[in-house]
């Protein structure tokens, strides 16, 4: 499309399954603009000549458009095709802004934090790395996001994505790389005076070399184990219960929450999502499960983003769309409402029970 001597070029590379379709419709927007943009300049000189003021003998013959007599076809022509085109480009917009939005189900899960002036980035499996992300060819990429301070915009030009990250609160945005190679990741929100250095590099792989450079990860275990290890440090197995068939009464079970539906007290029911888990672990009072008290510590200030990112993972690893039951008999799940409690149940307190083992 454009003549671009080596090293010089006005598109970046495009080098995911978005990118050709962002290119198009920019493409549709910018020669619709400029074919308006010449005909109204050309129609303005035109009709400043035609209709230039002259002497009487000069003067054309009256025009006659008081009943509209073309007038009218020609109102309904100008007001139809800018009509249609707009649609046009709100229909094709949406239409990417909802593929973009929407994460395939089966995307590999990345999680990034942002931070003045740099980008953390952590594996499921455990390896972490920062300004730096790697990730195999054509697999769909779901990163979660967040920010330790303040915002910030993960931006990839060769993906034709980015995303907000902000502070308090996760964001996703998700991508198909279609071409090995190397990509800059750039910050696109202003974040204080290193925001211009708050860059990297996104590697593709092929899926044999992305294998190879993840098993020479991190050795600190996978991110729910990390999250385990954070969760039984911080003495939340106290009271939570994270194996089926075991509840106590006082708090939640955990086991299969991720991705459920939970009852709140005086308050419309939430989908347990990552946001929420990163609520109750900071804010406990801000959402309080039926049928229990008001009585977890905030845990505000003694966990980092990484660290909740970890929980979260945890958590997310008791099921019920990825974890595997402790060998429970099928049809025992309990869910964290408000059924009553056996006596049995509530005296049992977590530390005194075994998790279910499987034969
Ligand atoms: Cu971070 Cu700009």
């Amino acid at each position: 499309m454009f003549f671009t001597p080596k090293g010089l070029s006005f598109f970046p590379e495009s080098a995911s399954t978005i990118a050709s379709h962002v290119d198009a419709l920019y493409a549709f927007l910018v020669l619709t603009s400029a074919f308006f943009s010449l005909l109204i300049a050309f129609l303005v000189v035109f009709f400043a000549i035609k209709y230039r003021k002259r002497e009487a003998p000069q003067l054309p013959p009256d025009t006659n458009i008081a009943g509209h007599g073309g007038g009218l076809i020609l109102e309904i022509v100008w007001t139809v095709i800018p009509l249609g085109l707009s649609m046009i480009m709100f229909v094709w917009g949406a239409s990417i802004f909802f593929t973009e939005s929407r994460p395939p189900a089966d995307s590999m899960e990345i999680y990034v934090t942002g931070k003045q002036w740099m980008w953390k980035i952590q594996h499921m499996e455990g390896a972490r790395e920062i300004n730096e992300l790697h990730i195999p060819v054509n697999r769909d990429i779901r990163l979660t996001m967040t920010s330790e301070d303040v915002i910030h915009d993960f931006f990839v030009p060769a993906f034709r994505t980015k995303a907000d990250v902000l502070p308090g609160k996760y964001t996703t945005e998700w991508f198909r790389p279609t071409k090995v190679g190397q990509y800059h990741i750039f910050c696109a929100e202003y974040c204080g005076t290193k925001h211009s250095g708050m860059i990297g590099t996104v590697f593709v792989m092929d899926q044999n070399d992305y294998d190879a450079w993840l098993a020479a990860g991190s050795g600190e275990g996978s991110m729910a184990e990390q999250g385990q290890a954070l969760f039984n440090q911080l003495g939340c197995g106290n009271c939570h219960p994270s194996v089926v068939n075991n509840n106590n009464g006082r708090c939640p079970n955990l086991h299969g929450l991720f991705g459920t539906t939970v009852d709140i007290k005086d308050q419309p029911s939430v989908r347990a999502d990552e946001s929420y888990i990163r609520e109750s672990i900071l804010y406990p009072d801000a959402k309080i499960v039926a049928g229990y008290e008001n009585i977890m510590p905030t845990f505000k200030g003694l966990i980092s983003e990484e660290g909740l990112l970890k929980l979260v993972e945890y958590i997310k690893s008791l099921g019920p769309t990825s974890g595997t039951p402790t060998g429970a008999a099928p049809g025992a799940v309990q869910t964290t409402g408000s059924e009553p409690q056996t006596p049995q149940q509530r005296r049992m307190s977590p530390q005194a029970v075994q998790p279910p083992t499987a034969r």
